[in-house]
């Protein structure tokens, strides 16, 4: 039913789309399914037809957002539709807004570029902040406490992050997880698009661990028999959404409608909605 009232919406948003369209009366939901995970070519695609930044349709009704759904519980695909705990945040906070939220896949190391470009407003991506970023992208406030876990197989000498040395260790590229895998001691780093790919690849046998945020290596660990998370993790980090450098508006309204989030507690909601308690 729901479904149905959106496609009308979109509809009648389609044929109104020379005039007054996603303003705050109508709150269309644009997820770009069809953007099927293709590097930066992805957030080319609608935004650059328009011939204008990204940032500039922020004021205009609406948010381009870029994520990368191969990130459950956070980011995933459910029948075509990006849906997880940053998409439904998205949605809480283009409503809060009045604005229309378009989300668009690509791939994680494409994410920051297509912010610094303008052909995205804003990532929410399950993005750890970290300087190295801020030297690029702007950070609203935190929503979120994460960690860099270590899945190895059940039965492996692996037993805390000292005895990585030497081992070929999995990682999602681009991922803080690649960075802290790049400084262990003669570790082989395997680099993956997909942190399924590099899980994958560990139950297969052809790599020794992989390194992965904890809630994602959760759903995989679950998803996957044979697999276990070490209980001493790598390192501990924050998330937040990452906006274009100086646009400080939109990062003072992300954290206005952040903190009215957290208040509320629709934000736990939303949490609780994809992380079961254990
Ligand atoms: N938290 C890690 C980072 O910021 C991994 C995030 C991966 N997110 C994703 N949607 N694939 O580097």
């Amino acid at each position: 039913m729901k479904k149905s009232i959106i496609t009308i919406a979109a509809a009648v948003c389609m044929a109104a789309v020379l005039t007054a369209c996603g303003g705050s009366q109508t709150k269309t939901e644009t997820t770009a399914a069809a953007t099927e995970t293709a590097g930066t070519e992805a957030a080319a695609g609608e935004t650059s037809a328009e011939g204008s930044e990204a940032a500039t349709e922020a004021a205009g009704g609406k948010l381009v957002m870029v994520t990368n759904a191969e990130f459950p519980p956070y980011e995933f695909r459910e029948s075509n539709e990006i849906v997880g705990i940053d998409a439904d945040i998205a949605r809480a906070i283009a409503d809060k807004l009045g604005m229309e939220l378009e989300i668009q896949d690509m791939a994680f190391d494409s994410l920051i570029p297509a912010i610094q470009s303008g052909k995205a407003d804003f990532a929410a991506a399950g993005m750890t902040v970290n300087e190295d970023r801020k030297k690029n992208v702007d950070f609203t406030d935190t929503y979120a406490e994460a960690a860099q876990v270590i899945i190895v197989k059940e039965d492996s000498d692996i037993a805390s992050p000292d005895d990585l040395t030497g081992k070929k260790i999995g990682v999602q590229t681009g991922t803080t997880g690649d960075i802290y895998a790049d400084d262990i001691e003669n570790g082989d780093i395997q680099r993956f698009n997909k942190g399924m790919e590099a899980v994958m690849s560990l139950t297969q046998g052809k790599i020794d661990a992989v390194i992965i945020d904890r809630e994602p290596a959760k759903v995989f660990v679950k998803e996957n028999e044979g697999l276990k998370i070490l209980d001493e993790a790598f390192t501990e980090e924050e998330y937040a959404i990452a906006i274009k450098k100086d646009n400080t508006e939109l990062v003072d309204k992300f954290n206005t409608a952040i903190k009215e989030l957290k208040e509320s507690g629709e934000l736990q909601k939303i949490v609780d909605k994809y992380i079961t308690a254990e």
